[in-house]
Formats: C-alpha cells, structure tokens, sequence
C-alpha cells in the first residue's frame, strides 16, 4: 500500500469533467448512501481478471472489450442486456478461433453511465444549459429540470448497474453460455446477413472439436457450460468512485466494477483522476492518444504501477485510422526501454468519429477495421503483439456506423440513431468486425 496516498487524496488536485451540484447536502446525503451499499464485485474477480490480464500482456490471451458508449438507465432491460451478452458471445467465439488463444470478455456495461464532454454547456436557440454528462449525473432531454445534475441519479445508476450484473451473472452461469449451444446467441436480424455463413462455418467447426473430443477421445469439456464476463467503464465520476473503495486484504479495491479505466480527458499526470487510480489494487486502463507523448507516456506508468504488478495496467489506444501510423510507434518504443509490461488494446472508434452533413456523429466500417489492421502490423513489426480490442457496440439492430456488409450509408442512419453520445457498431457490424479481425489474427499466425 502507498503511505502518500489515501481515497480523498485526489481532492488536492484538479478534478476536470465534473458535474457541478447545486446542492452539496444533497450530494452528501446520496454519496454516504452509496457508501454504505455492498460492493458489486469482490477482490477475487478482479484479482483473477489481473492474472488473465498479465497472461494477455505476454501474448497468451486477448481482451476482447465492449459495450456501449454510454450505458442508459432506461435501458436496463432483459432485451438490450441479452443482446449485448449474444454479441460479445459470437464475437469471442470467433477470436479464440481466429487467434487460437482464450478471450477474456469484459463489458462496457453494469456502471458505465458517466462521460466526458468537450463542453460544459449546450447552446440550442439562444438557450444554455449544462451538456448531458451520462445517465448518473443528469439527462439527455434539452431542458433546465433534465440538465439540473441531480445526486440521486448516482444511486440510480448504481442500482442499474446491480441488476445489469444480476442478469449478466445469470446468463453466464447458466445454460445460456453453453459452448455446446451457440445457437442461444443468435440475433434474428443476423440470421439473415451475408457474413452468417462464415459465423456458421466457425461454429460448426468448434463444435465439431468438442464432440470429437467428447465422443471419439471420451474426454469430458466439462466448464464449457459457464463463461467469464468482467465489468468495466470509465473511472471518470470521483465521487462515485471514490463510494465504492473499499479496504481489503490490505488493499484499496474500487468494487463497483472489475476493470475501470482513465479517459483521454482526465489522464493528466498532476490531475485527480491519476491521483485516485493510482492507489487503487484493480487492473486499470488508460486510454491514450495523439496527445500522448513517450516521455508523458513513460512518467504514468511509473506513476500508475511502480512496483510492476503484472496485469496491472493495459495501455487502450485510440488515434484514428490516419494517426495511428504516426504515433503508435514512437509510445511502444518508449514503453520497450522501460522494464513496464502493459497489455496493448486498440479501441479503433474513438479517434474515427465524424459528423455527416445531416449532423449526425457516426464512425465508417472502414476506417475502425483500417486502425485495427494497422494496430496489429505496428505492434508485429516491433516485435510485439496487439492484446486485445476495445469496441462500442450493442447486440440491437440500430444505425449509428456506416458501412459494413449490408453497407449502411449516410441516409440509412435515421432509421434507427438510439446512441445519446458516441455510435456504435450495432450486433451485425460487430460481428463482422470480429470475423475480420480473426482473419487478420489468421494471417498473422
Ligand atoms: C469513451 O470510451 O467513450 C471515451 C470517451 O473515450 P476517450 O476517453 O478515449 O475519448
Ligand atoms: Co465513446
């Protein structure tokens, strides 16, 4: 444990992307509420999810990581959960046979409510009010009540993301995930897409290897019937963070989710959110970017980890399809002269959005599977490995990303644009995009 650290010590420094609350009684009055609900995971979950992590960074893994932008409240429900679970189900299925390792899944779900904004306030006809920071601080309708950041959204959220693991735990224990049975996580509107062929193809084939084995070896695949899903989403809500940290074994653990992580906005080496991570047991991400330099980049690492606790950090990069060249890697040749092994994750979405011209956000095919196939030949060419990936997505039918095999364009995106924030890659898209990164994963052996 750091003797110069403590859970409030990050209340010295500056805190950036927080809401601002009228009523500091009030938001009292719900943190101490907050405090005193159980965790909603244990110290041995995200101690194993260290040690897969820390397998991962040695190449003997792969993260797979998505989810939504920003989880919804209002979305806490069987179907959107389902659908999720279905699509980072089929999604694994095909990178551990496209890279012939095992995939750890690790959703952006159950807590990922809160966001970072470029703006603290929205201007629409004259009128200003505080941007929508995500779904535990306040809401996306455009009036002065929904942008007020109300306290008791923090113990919303907070009961959201408890029965969203409740279900995810469910599913995942029981028959639902059984490797025996894929056929529980197809998506109708899948069954009819150019790519459920291939997905047939690779399903066909595992099943084909667990019945040899079963049958012809007559060794039992016992496990094969429960899956592991950890939780994650941005560490970016101080207050909220700091509610759930609790002392155990005689480390600080934040205990609302597995593996939270620094955003872009807030990785300021001297702000508060490095200062709260910083002291904290769990294995951590960072995303980085453009604005990351090697020597930044260098000093947060022996900032974040310094007695190298395998799995401790992964590094998430996200440049954009056109920056990914220049930076990525000038950062893996400073991390090399270092003795740090982070796990290495591309997140191809964040640095590929663009605004159409009927003014909707949305990210081409294209240019988040262009990232990721230079993500693997950069780390190959230096001798390393791309760990994981790192995707918003939903298991719905929605149009928030253009392209595809179905090749979704500009006009198509007001059939159904659900995202409040950044858009996703809905259940085929994503799908595809696991089939082609297995295929890359193929051609890289
Ligand atoms: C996000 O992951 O939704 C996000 C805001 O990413 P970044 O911090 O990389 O901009
Ligand atoms: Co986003």
């Amino acid at each position: 444990m750091l003797n110069d650290w403590t859970p409030d010590s990050w209340r010295t420094r500056v805190a950036l992307q927080q809401p601002r609350y009228e009523d500091p009684a009030a938001l009292a009055r719900a943190v101490a509420e907050l405090s005193a609900l159980p965790p909603l995971v244990t110290t041995w979950e995200v101690e194993e999810l260290r040690r897969q992590l820390a397998e991962a960074a040695q190449g003997k893994r792969f993260l797979l990581q998505g989810g939504d932008c920003a989880e919804s409240l209002s979305e806490c429900r069987a179907e959107p959960v389902t659908n999720k679970l279905k699509v980072l189900l089929q999604m694994s299925l095909v990178l551990v046979h496209g890279g012939q390792r095992p995939v750890i899944r690790v959703g952006r779900f159950a807590g990922q409510y809160a966001k970072p904004r470029s703006e603290d306030t929205e201007t629409r006809e004259g009128v200003t009010l505080p941007s929508y920071r995500g779904d535990i601080v306040n809401r996306p309708a455009f009036t002065a009540a929904d942008r007020r950041p109300d306290p008791d959204l923090l113990l919303r959220g907070y009961e959201r993301a408890a029965l969203t693991l409740n279900l995810i735990r469910a599913l995942s224990s029981g028959g639902f995930a059984d490797l025996h049975h894929p056929e529980n996580w197809d998506l109708a509107f899948v069954e009819s897409s150019p790519l459920a062929a291939e997905y047939r193809r690779i399903v066909g084939s595992i099943g084909e290897s667990l019945r040899f084995m079963e049958n012809v070896l007559g060794v039992r695949t016992g496990g094969m019937e429960k899956v592991d899903f950890f939780s994650s989403h941005e560490g970016l809500h101080l207050e909220y963070e700091r509610a759930q940290t609790h002392l155990q074994n005689g480390h600080w653990y934040h205990l609302a989710t597995h593996f939270p992580w620094i955003g872009l906005r807030t990785a300021q080496l001297d702000g508060a959110h490095v200062e709260y991570f910083r002291g904290l047991r769990n294995p951590i991400g960072v995303k980085i970017g453009a604005s990351t330099t090697a020597e930044g980049l260098r000093r947060l690492l022996d900032l974040l980890n310094p007695t190298h606790l395998p799995g401790r950090i992964t590094l998430i990069h996200r440049f954009g399809a056109g920056q990914i060249a220049a930076h990525l890697p000038g950062l893996i040749a400073a991390v090399r002269d270092t003795s740090h092994l982070p796990l290495w994750v591309c997140d191809p979405m964040h640095g590929n959005t663009v605004t159409t011209a009927a003014g909707y956000k949305t990210r081409r095919f294209q240019a988040i599977l262009e990232e990721l196939e230079q993500a693997f030949d950069l780390h190959a060419q230096t001798g390393g490995r791309l760990g994981g990936v790192h995707i918003e997505l939903t298991g719905d039918d929605v149009t928030e990303c253009t392209g595809g095999a179905r090749g979704l364009a500009e006009v198509d995106l007001k059939r159904a644009y659900r995202t409040e924030v950044d858009p996703r890659l809905n259940g085929e898209q994503a799908l595809e995009m696991a089939l082609l990164i297995a295929r890359k994963m193929r051609s890289l052996g």
